[in-house]
């Protein structure tokens, strides 16, 4: 069975391994769709803190094909969506409403599961590894949906539009009337917008150095949009359009620092920063320290949206049914389960999502 892993930083192959049986508690999907999203390259050059080997991927939606003895959750036959922040729903976080910190399922991010060369093994990034053909994960990696959506749309649901859609639902709560700025207009960032769209926000400023990017966030609810490099040249346009205060709300879906900073500043004074892009874990934010208790503002970090992916996921599968949020409109490629393609992918600044399709 084919499976893609990083195996050293800079070094991603899509090679033969045998399939894994299930564990008492495991399922194994077979893999209808798996979305490429930035956070698998960063693993790859080495900007997120994971050990390598790792199976990368981690936008996935398929088909249970089998499932370990103690399973309860879901069938043979059922249509899942890979949950990126698992939950148990009875430790210490999960039951003060931070199941997307649940530390019973940390070690599912890294229990080793394929065995390689040199006695090493690799584990599924965010648990589930959806570069391969069919994998085996635990069942709390999975939620089953009732829909007839393409894979390739579900795919995206589980890591971009839960992660854009519940920052805005889950961390900055947009209220209808709200001014939102949003840096980054990938997969996360569309998101932001279509999500903003249906909570109700009044102004919508997208920024994006890529014309494309830009027209698409037009269409999917933006009211306005910018190209300026980051800077006090874009906070300056961005604070003219919203009466001299800046924007309730932004949001950074870029994964930089000068991305951030950017998004702090524009902001309005006792206005929320929403940090929902992953920047290099070795880099530091430089803030005033006068600054960040004069302006009153609230800087939080948003973490896969903050989501529940139990009942996140299926509301995300019918806002998308109903046609309040356009997931056709971003999936921009589709390429098959080979190294070249999906490195080629990472490199594509044009698209929004690249989707592997079997
Ligand atoms: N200002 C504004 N936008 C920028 C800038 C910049 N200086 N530099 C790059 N961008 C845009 C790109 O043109 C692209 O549209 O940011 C977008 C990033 O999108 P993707 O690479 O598709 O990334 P995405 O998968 O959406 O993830 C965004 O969220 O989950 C994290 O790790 C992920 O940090 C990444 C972020
Ligand atoms: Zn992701
Ligand atoms: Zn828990």
């Amino acid at each position: 069975m084919r499976v893609g892993y990083a195996d050293a930083v800079d070094a991603f192959l899509v090679d033969d391994l045998p399939e894994l049986p299930p564990g008492p508690h495991d399922v194994v999907v077979e893999i209808g769709a798996s979305g490429i999203c930035h956070s698998d390259h960063s693993v790859l050059a080495g900007e997120m803190p994971f050990g390598l080997p790792l199976v990368l991927g981690h936008e996935l939606a398929g088909t249970v094909v089998e499932t370990g003895p103690e399973v309860t959750r879901v069938r043979v036959g059922d249509r899942v969506i890979g949950a990126t922040k698992p939950s148990c729903g009875r430790c210490w976080w999960c039951v003060r409403s931070y199941p997307y910190l649940c530390s019973e399922c940390l070690p599912l991010w890294d229990t080793p599961r394929y065995s390689l060369d040199g006695g090493r093994s690799a584990a599924l990034f965010c648990g589930l590894g959806s570069f391969a053909e069919r994998n085996t994960l635990h069942e709390l990696s999975v939620v089953p949906v009732r829909t007839d959506l393409p894979f390739e749309q579900l795919a995206i649901l589980g890591c971009a539009v839960n992660t854009g859609a519940g920052a805005v639902f889950n961390t900055a709560r947009v209220r209808p009337g709200d001014e939102i700025g949003v840096i980054g207009l990938g997969g996360v960032g569309m998101a932001i917008v279509q999500a903003a769209a249906v909570a109700g926000a009044a102004r919508i400023v997208a920024v994006d150095p890529v014309p494309a990017k830009r027209s698409l966030a037009l269409e999917l609810g933006a009211t306005d949009t910018l190209d300026s490099a980051p800077g006090p040249e874009l906070v300056e346009t961005v604070r003219e359009m919203t009466g001299g205060r800046g924007v309730d709300i932004s949001f950074e879906a870029v994964g930089r620092i000068d991305t951030i900073t950017t998004a702090y500043r524009m902001a309005r004074r006792a206005g929320t920063v929403v940090t929902v892009g992953a920047p290099d874990s070795g880099s530091k934010l430089d803030l005033g320290g006068w600054e960040a208790v004069s302006s009153a503002k609230k800087l939080t970090g948003s973490l896969a949206g903050d989501a529940l992916g139990d009942r996140d996921l299926p509301m995300l599968v019918r806002l998308a049914e109903t046609g309040r949020i356009d997931l056709e409109r971003m999936v921009t490629g589709r390429i098959g389960l080979s190294a070249d393609a999906i490195l080629k992918a990472f490199d594509d600044h044009d698209g929004i999502r690249t989707v592997i399709t079997p």
